[in-house]
This record gives structure tokens, sequence and C-alpha cells, in this order.
């Protein structure tokens, strides 16, 4: 059996004094989309974080291709094919769609970044016709365009997304889908999506993990977890009404980690934002 691109072996993370994971082992195999759902303050960013090398681990270890990667740095993670998308697709709004792709090829020692940049233009023809529009007056939807074809400028394995169709309106929601799905199947790069909108996630995900204040709830493949009744009631809308009871939700609450005291979250709907 051949090594999964990546692994995560019993990782815990600490933010202080604060468990942010705990215990988590999670696996993605190489061309899978594998998605993380979860609700708020579950530790969605935390793993992502951990995978890039921006948090580093309490206990456990990360692992790519069955080496052991838990104490590189990320530009060495990115050197080894790890690629991100940020949370909110952070494009830089005053540099031309152009400069900012560029900006995605800077590890890069090869010659060969104006034909990487000719490859992502065929991937998103779009890109090609706006590449020296500023990315600050792109559409949502492009702009998330933008930040996928950034990531691909560094000819990743995987690449790691942070939530991105937050703040999406639906149909703009479900192209970014159909270029994730694209990614992994034209294309040949993993995708690790960190999701809230599980309907969606679950769709073009080969697997999916479920955390609960910062634990595996659930694990599976995608066909499994849409069928999983605690994933149906806690995130798909299936089943009893809200409030039906702690029994009912277990083992995924939906108010996943929110305590009292915690701040309200200024997270847009993206079910009601419009592009
Ligand atoms: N830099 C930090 N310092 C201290 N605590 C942090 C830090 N980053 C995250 N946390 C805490 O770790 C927990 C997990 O946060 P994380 O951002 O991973 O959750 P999430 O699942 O991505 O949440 P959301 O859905 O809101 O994006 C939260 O309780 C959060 O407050
Ligand atoms: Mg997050």
């Amino acid at each position: 059996m051949s090594e999964p691109l990546l692994e995560f072996r019993g990782v815990s993370v600490d933010y202080g004094p604060s468990r942010a994971l705990s215990d988590v082992s999670l696996t993605l195999d190489a061309g899978h989309v594998v998605c993380l759902l979860g609700g708020n303050a579950s530790g969605k960013s935390t793993t992502m974080k951990t995978i890039l090398g921006l948090v580093r681990p309490a206990a456990g270890s990360v692992h790519l291709d069955g080496a052991d990667i838990t104490k590189w740095s990320t530009p060495r993670r990115v050197q080894a094919g790890l690629a991100s998308v940020p949370e909110a697709r952070r494009v830089f709004p005053e540099m031309t769609v152009e400069d900012n792709l560029l900006t995605g090829a800077y590890t890069r020692r090869d010659r060969a970044v104006r034909a990487t940049l000719d490859e992502v233009y065929t991937f998103f023809p779009r890109l090609r016709e706006r590449r020296r529009q500023l990315a600050g007056t792109m559409s949502g939807g492009e702009q998330q365009m933008l930040a996928f074809g950034r990531a691909l400028m560094s000819r990743p394995r995987l690449i790691c997304m942070d939530e991105p169709t937050m703040g999406l309106a639906p149909i703009v929601v479900e192209r970014v889908l159909e270029h994730i799905s694209r990614i992994s199947q034209e294309l040949g790069v993993s995708v690790f999506l960190v999701e809230q909108n599980a309907e969606l996630a679950l769709q073009v995900a080969d697997r999916g993990y479920v955390l609960r204040t910062g634990e595996i709830a659930v694990a599976g493949t995608a066909r499994e977890l849409l069928a999983n009744p605690g994933v149906r009631e806690a995130y798909l809308g299936g089943g009893g009404a809200a409030g039906a009871g702690d029994a009912a939700l277990d083992p995924i609450a939906l108010a996943d980690g929110i305590r009292p005291g915690d701040e309200p979250t200024t997270r847009p709907d993206p079910r009601r934002a419009h592009d």
C-alpha cells in the first residue's frame, strides 16, 4: 500500500494554556479532495496552519509522503509542494492580476515560471482576459479564482483552502466548487478543504473529517458522511427541529466550541451574502 500524501499522527496544538487540537489523526491520499468540517472555533484553521507549519504541534507528528515534516519551516514545506489559499481570498488589491499570480511563484528557482503562468491562464481563461486589471476591482468569484491561480503558480502537490466559499453568492459558490473539482481531477493536485458548508464540501470531496472542539468526531468517505445521521442533523439540515435535544446533536454539536463569553462572530452568512 502506498503512503498517504499527508498524514497527522496524534497531533495536539496549544495556544498558550488552551488546547486547540487534541490527538488529531488524519490522512490525505494523493489526488484526493479531503474536507474538514466543523463549527466555529472547532480547530479547522488551526489544522490547516499546522499542515503549513504556521503553528507547531505540542504533541504528535505531521508526515508528507511518509517523511516527518513536523519541524520543517513553512518555506521548506512550500518547496516540497504545499500551497495555501488563505481565508477571505486575500489578494493584493493594488496589484494587477498577473503580478498577483507571479507572487505565487516566489519560492521557485526554476526558469519555467512563464510556462506555468501560461498553464494557469489556460486553466482559468478569465484570468488571462483580466491580467492587466487591478485585483481589488475584480468580483468576489474572480478574486477566488485568482487566489487559486496564485496557489497553482508554485506547482503544488497539495493546496490547503480555508473556507474558499465564504461570503460568496450561491451561484458563485457552485463555480468555486467546480474549480476545486477540476484542480484535483484535471491537474491531479490534492486539496485539503476547510469548510463550514458541509453540503457543498461533501459534493466535491472524496473523504471528510468532522472536528468538534479540537477532536475528530467523525471520519469517513464523503458518501458515508452524507449518510451519517449526526452529520445530517448538525450540518445538512436533516431531521428534527433545532433544539431537538443534546442526544440528537451528539456527537456533533451545531454550535460547536462556542462558549459563553466568546465574542460574537462577525462572519457573513455565505448563503445570504452576495458576490
Ligand atoms: N493565535 C491564537 N491564539 C490563541 N488562541 C487561538 C489562536 N488561534 C486560534 N485560537 C483558538 O483556537 C480555537 C480554534 O480556532 P480555529 O481558528 O482553528 O477554529 P476554526 O474551526 O477555524 O473556527 P472558524 O470556523 O471560526 O474559522 C479557538 O478557540 C480559537 O479562539
Ligand atoms: Mg477558521
